[in-house]
């Protein structure tokens, strides 16, 4: 008996064809098993919020690079029952006089909260890749803390980067922090994809929590310099609460050199450390055509030498790939503007947060679609940078377990774990990325990939995971 293909049958299979041609490339979805426990705050009497002994002692002190090139570090503090010295004394390891800098006093008003003093200084002209000590809170109960400045900017100089975003105060946020603090390959420096507090998640903002996360990460803040990234969490813009000022809490805390790299704005500016060249976006503010965001990259990114310079990092808060449920295609305007010029000028790495789990993506751009050709597939791109969200930081928004199905070509591996990453720059063609999830030990990686460098190395496609 003769077959006849009926056209139902013809098409199914097609269906099929289709569907296997564009999924089967999807990568890992781990399968790893965790309790989905509710995901709380630790109350305001934990230990990790302690304030600091004696009279109007100095608290929540953080650091920050203070320009462009890694010869100068923002210090941070607040003091809560008057405003105090805003003098920083400060000396190297290796030398008998001591130095000192003023700073400046700020403080802000939100809703019914009143902040403490908070206090603002950068110290300027240090050597590289020197230790220093610092002493603050000078006519009262001062308190000392120590850093390490960058190595000098060069091609080859290693450098080793935390990586940790949505980090917010919960039991899960602090295991999260220790992780990072005893993982046996020791961070530098903390790239922090933003969503800091969630102080915005309690009635009225409790701006209280903004001064408890402070104290709480103090213990890395305060010894290692964390680059910042502006979040939604950030935004705290209530007008309901008469409160029309985006990001006022964060902007009066926070500072970041953003007038070294000739921005306008905190939101979106560069460092320069060691080998590495990191551009900090913002997703929350305009970036399309004309607007001060996009003028600014517009004219950033030639800047990069990657003779200097050979890894070129972006941090956005938003992904611009996520096939996550959860904050699915937010990223996708973005994406839209910046993508060909991260393809163009062949940034090696997108870190992200937002989405509170971790995924990585494979090398692939979408850049060819133009309304009327319907390429709008992602595909293979050598030049493209992978994309990396490491938004699970462990807030109390809990994690992010919903996913698209089947997985997309385009993501590598996803996991709705609670963790944090390491990019470990070896040389100008290898960097070593590894993402270590807070139920294993502390020297167990979850996922890894070797980065080979897309200006000095690029001929690895498919041979990078
Ligand atoms: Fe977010």
């Amino acid at each position: 008996m003769s077959v006849r293909w009926c056209p139902v049958i013809v098409s199914v299979l097609g269906l099929l064809v289709f569907e296997s041609a564009l999924f089967v490339d999807g990568g890992t979805t781990s399968s790893f098993v965790r309790k989905y426990e509710k995901t709380i705050d630790m109350p305001l009497d934990s230990d990790v919020f302690t304030e600091p002994p004696g009279y109007n002692a100095p608290q929540q002190v953080h650091i920050t690079q203070g320009d462009h090139v890694g010869k100068a570090m923002i210090v941070s503090w607040v003091t809560m029952e008057e405003p105090g010295s805003d003098t920083v004394v400060y000396w190297s390891e290796d030398s008998s006089s001591q130095n000192t800098a003023e700073g400046i006093i700020t403080t802000y008003t939100y809703y019914d909260y009143t902040s403490g003093f908070i206090h603002h200084c950068n110290l300027t002209d240090l050597e590289h890749d020197t230790k220093y000590y610092y002493e603050i809170g000078i006519e009262h109960a001062s308190r000392t803390f120590w850093f390490t400045t960058p190595p000098p900017i060069g091609p080859d100089v290693p450098f080793t980067f935390g990586l940790i975003g949505d980090l917010g105060q919960s039991f899960d946020s602090n295991i999260t922090l220790t992780h990072y603090e005893m993982n046996p390959t020791k961070g530098k420096t903390v790239l922090f994809v933003g969503d800091i507090s969630y102080a915005d998640n309690y009635p009225y903002h409790d701006n209280t929590r903004w001064d408890s996360w402070g104290r709480f990460a103090e213990r890395s803040t305060a010894y290692q310099p964390w680059i910042w990234t502006a979040g939604n969490h950030e935004l705290d813009f209530a007008p309901e609460l008469g409160e029309t000022e985006p990001f006022k809490p964060y902007t009066h805390r926070y500072q970041v050199p953003f007038e070294a790299s000739e921005s306008t704005s905190p939101f979106w500016y560069s460092i320069k450390i060691a080998s590495a060249y990191i551009i900090v976006l913002s997703s929350y503010s305009a970036y399309g055509k004309y607007t001060p965001q996009h003028e600014w990259l517009e004219k950033e990114l030639p800047k990069v030498d990657r003779s200097e310079t050979p890894w070129l990092i972006v941090m956005t808060h938003t992904p611009l790939y996520n096939s996550y449920i959860y904050h699915y295609m937010e990223g996708e305007s973005m994406r839209v503007i910046f993508e060909p010029w991260f393809v163009k000028y062949k940034v090696d790495v997108v870190f992200s947060g937002h989405v509170h789990a971790y995924e990585r993506t494979e090398r692939i751009s979408n850049i060819g679609y133009d309304v009327v050709n319907s390429k709008c597939d992602p595909i293979k791109d050598d030049s493209a940078p992978i994309y990396i969200t490491i938004g699970d930081g462990g807030n109390l928004e809990g994690l992010a377990i919903n996913m698209t199905e089947p997985q997309p070509m385009y993501s590598a591996f996803r996991e709705a774990s609670y963790g944090h990453a390491i990019l470990d720059i070896k040389n100008r063609t290898h960097a070593y990325h590894s993402w270590h999830r807070n139920q294993d030990g502390y020297a167990v990686t979850a996922d890894s990939m070797w980065f080979y460098n897309r200006y000095w190395y690029n001929h690895d496609l498919h041979a990078s995971s």
